[in-house]
């Protein structure tokens, strides 16, 4: 997957790490709830762990909490973009399956949108157990990725980049590793998104209509926020994107 992902970072530039192909709803969709998840994690942290940081999208959030950023990804290109515009982050190429800190190093670890993108279950799993292993005790841990409640068929195949988590098993996988579940930030309902990508696509291809595929587009953000608000908690089981916070009790 590094290779992908390096090809990406080439062609795409800084806009590697949005779902280029996909509609723009879900971009939104999926920055929105990490945007209330980091939110709603209070405090300062001394060390903090961006895991798969990218072409470093959420630093300047990050660096507003905490004094110490280090940022890790797979992709040296990514990891070039992001060194541009954070010199002063601690920036470096490290798979998530093998994290070269001691344990207990962070007070806070955040991974966004990373260990769905480890597309094997042997990788995964190693990731989740490494950005667990790296947390220190009374620290947090923020993920934000796919994490579906249940099984259910969706209306399109996954790429082959992407295998979305499962809350049950990450939660207890988490709880092996010393880590509660203290709050479960969750976007709009597979249902809802779905028609609302549908509707993205078909007014990008309307092409004598540029002006209100724009409009669409940008009512359709504020659309995007306005119902994910609405939803949240209502349909939260059912939602495709969701920000978990754990804490690690030992
Ligand atoms: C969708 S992007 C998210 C980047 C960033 N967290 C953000 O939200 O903007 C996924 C990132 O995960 C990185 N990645 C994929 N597999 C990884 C792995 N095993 N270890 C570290 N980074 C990985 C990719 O290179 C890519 O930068």
């Amino acid at each position: 997957m590094k290779a992908f992902w390096e090809a990406r970072a080439r062609r795409l530039g800084t806009q590697a790490v949005t779902l280029d192909e996909w509609p723009l709803f879900l971009n939104w969709a999926v920055a929105e709830v990490w945007d209330r998840a980091w939110r709603s994690v209070d405090g300062t942290f001394v060390t903090l762990l961006d895991a798969g940081t990218g072409v470093g999208r959420l630093l300047h959030h990050l660096k507003q909490n905490s004094p110490n950023v280090v940022g890790v990804d797979i992709s040296l290109g990514m990891i070039r973009m992001a060194k541009r515009l954070y010199e002063d982050v601690d920036l470096c190429v490290m798979s998530l399956d093998h994290l070269g800190f001691r344990d207990k190093s962070f007070d806070l670890v955040n991974s966004a949108f990373v260990v769905m993108h480890i597309p094997d279950a042997k990788h995964q799993g190693m990731a989740i157990d490494e950005v667990a292993r790296v947390v220190k005790r009374g620290g947090t841990l923020l993920m934000a990725e796919e994490i579906l409640s249940r099984s259910r068929a969706v209306g399109f195949e996954w790429p082959p980049f992407w295998r979305p988590l499962r809350l049950n098993s990450l939660t207890l996988e988490m709880k092996e590793e010393g880590l509660d579940l203290r709050r479960s930030i969750t976007g709009l309902p597979y249902g809802v998104l779905l028609l609302l990508c549908k509707l993205s696509v078909i007014t990008r291809r309307s092409e004598p209509s540029k002006r209100l595929a724009w409009l669409l587009s940008t009512s359709g953000y504020f659309l995007t926020i306005l119902l994910q608000r609405v939803f949240n908690g209502v349909a939260g089981e059912d939602s495709m994107f969701r920000a978990l916070i754990f804490e690690k009790k030992r």
